[in-house]
């Protein structure tokens, strides 16, 4: 299991998952708008959301899962993941609550675990994900965040029968590390405001 850093930015606190958790997760996840467009299916019952959430917090060495939480409601309203891959090229994938979107809050989320990530991780050179082409919110997000667009691939996911066009997305340390200070700041408790590049 990894120790997940609580990182708070100007409106959010993103904190490592407990299954008491498992409710909000429920509450939001089981809405099917939200995990349209991911590899994912909604839940079906309040117990698979808490296997789902186990999981996250018995995360493989490497991989971290934030439960995201706006400052000024008490609820979990949203996930994002960091895993670190073979140490040099990384990955991000999150999901929030639809009462909060187009509100900024995942590129503030984004925006702070790349700067955890870039400075915690000394080796990490990339984060590369991905998102589905029409996927337009969340594309957004990476741009907003200082992803560049790579092209496009073509994958398979369960869940659809016809093949899914994928918009494929990498920033680099050095993208990074020259896009700041945009918001890059976060601040673990405890230890002062930490910025991937003061
Ligand atoms: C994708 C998601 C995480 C975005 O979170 P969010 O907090 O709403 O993101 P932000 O507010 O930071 O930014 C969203 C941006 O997308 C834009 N946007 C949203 N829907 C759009 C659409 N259909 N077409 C064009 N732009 C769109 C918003 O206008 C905003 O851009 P702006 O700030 O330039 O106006 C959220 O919509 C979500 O959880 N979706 C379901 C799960 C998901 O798809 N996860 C990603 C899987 S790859």
């Amino acid at each position: 299991m990894n120790r997940v850093p609580t990182i708070e930015t100007e409106r959010l606190i993103l904190k490592g998952f407990t299954l008491a958790d498992a409710e909000d997760v429920f509450a939001y996840a089981s809405n099917p708008n939200v995990l349209r467009q991911t590899t994912a299916c909604p839940p079906q019952s309040p117990s698979e959301t808490e296997e789902f959430v186990r999981t996250l917090i018995d995360s493989p060495p490497g991989s971290f899962a934030w439960a995201i939480r706006v400052k000024s409601a008490p609820r979990v309203v949203g996930a994002i993941e960091f895993d670190l891959g073979d140490g040099h090229i990384g990955s991000t994938h999150y999901a929030l609550a639809e009462e909060y979107w187009n509100k900024g809050l995942m590129t503030e989320a984004c925006r702070a675990i790349l700067a955890w990530a870039f400075d915690e991780h000394h080796n990490l050179e990339a984060v590369k994900t991905d998102a589905m082409n029409v996927n337009m919110g969340s594309r957004r997000v990476l741009e907003k965040a200082g992803f560049e667009c790579q092209g496009t691939r073509e994958d398979r996911w369960a869940k659809f029968h016809e093949s899914v066009q994928l918009a494929v997305y990498e920033i680099t340390r050095k993208k990074w590390e020259s896009s700041q200070p945009a918001g890059g700041a976060y601040f673990l408790p405890g230890a002062g405001k930490k910025s991937a590049h003061p």
